[in-house]
């Protein structure tokens, strides 16, 4: 059976970006047809400046969240990364693999500590070499799929390019893992800048649709979605980014495609008012849910807890064959 692995990271509110982008499809395709682990990637939440109580509530509602998107822990294995030691254990042994020119390549990297610098801020170390965690979240459990918005393909390169390193000099260890992404709304724009990735991390509320945000808050953003000068409804993202975006949202919304979305607008506001409301819709049960899971806290924790025991198992024999191979001494 195929193994699947993929993560989010509790550094904000999650977004619809996320959804459409990953989460939506762990919970109805991936968790279905394959042996599937999802991950609140905690440990990657420290790599820039954080309040250690706003990680820790994110942490918790990230979890309760993939659980009311339908992650079903008897299909599948949710759980924390800072739970499981191997990945810290095997993110230490990648980074003798990879190389810090591989690391200062990464375009998330120049642009995160190009940010933190413009803040007057210093770049935490863990900042650069966050791929490296990263590779060691994936290669751990033998993965060969990694379900993910498009903005994560260089980190999931980079993972296969240290998984195919390790394994040519110290004997075949990993599985070397492949990418995917959805058809549509790989990549979700942020509405109020459709050129900028819709991210959970941004300042930038408005331009935001957030899981948790109430229905009438998110048709306001979408309402208030910028659009472009033209006036028809044409699916270009060089030309057309804010009508483009909300195409793609609605089409994966209503699973169909925006170029043919495109053929029955005849005005932007006739576009946003659909969309927004397709959203409304596609969230209500999750919202729905979300509440119901946020009054029985002990359930989350027991999912949390067996799906920590089960990925820890998963995870132990590869990072132990990791450290003899790489020429480490057992300890006996
Ligand atoms: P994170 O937390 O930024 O995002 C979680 C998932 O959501 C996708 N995503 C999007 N998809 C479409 N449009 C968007 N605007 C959008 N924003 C986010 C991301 O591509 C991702 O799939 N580095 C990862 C977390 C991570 C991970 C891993 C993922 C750590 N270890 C191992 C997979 C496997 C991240 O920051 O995701």
């Amino acid at each position: 059976m195929k193994r699947i692995f993929s993560g989010v990271k509790p550094t904000g509110h999650l977004t619809l970006g996320n959804y459409l982008g990953a989460v939506r499809r762990w919970a109805d395709v991936d968790q279905h047809r394959a042996d599937a682990l999802f991950c609140i990637v905690d440990l990657h939440a420290l790599t820039v400046d954080h309040d250690p109580g706003r990680v820790r509530r994110l942490s918790r509602q990230a979890a309760t969240l993939l659980l009311a998107s339908g992650l079903d822990p008897r299909l599948c294995t949710v759980f924390v990364q800072s739970h499981v030691d191997e990945h810290a254990r095997l993110s230490y042994l990648l980074e003798c693999v990879a190389t810090d020119g591989e690391m200062r390549r990464m375009i998330q990297y120049k642009e995160k500590a190009a940010r933190e610098r413009e803040r007057g801020g210093s770049v935490r170390l863990s900042l650069l070499t966050y791929p490296v965690l990263m590779a060691a979240d994936i290669l751990a459990y033998g993965t060969d799929e990694v379900p993910v918005g498009d903005d994560q393909t260089q980190h999931v390169e980079l993972t296969r390019d240290l998984a195919v390193r390790f394994n040519q000099r110290y004997g075949h260890t990993f599985a070397v893992p492949r990418a995917t992404h959805p058809e549509v709304a790989a990549r979700v724009m942020n509405l109020q800048d459709p050129t900028s990735k819709m991210g959970k991390s941004d300042d930038a509320g408005p331009g935001v649709v957030y899981l948790l945000d109430e229905p009438d808050v998110m048709r306001k953003k979408i309402m208030r979605a910028v659009t472009d000068s033209g006036q028809d409804v044409v699916h270009d993202r060089e030309e057309r980014p804010g009508v483009s975006n909300l195409l793609e949202i609605l089409a994966a919304c209503e699973g169909t495609d925006p170029q043919t979305l495109s053929g029955s607008y005849q005005s932007y506001g006739a576009l946003k008012k659909d969309t927004a409301e397709a959203v409304v819709e596609l969230l209500r049960p999750l919202r729905e849910r979300h509440r119901e899971l946020c009054a029985d806290p002990s359930y989350v924790e027991g999912v949390l807890r067996d799906g920590a025991a089960r990925a820890r198992e998963m995870a132990r024999p590869r990072v132990d064959s990791a450290y003899r191979a790489i020429g480490l001494l057992a300890a006996g």
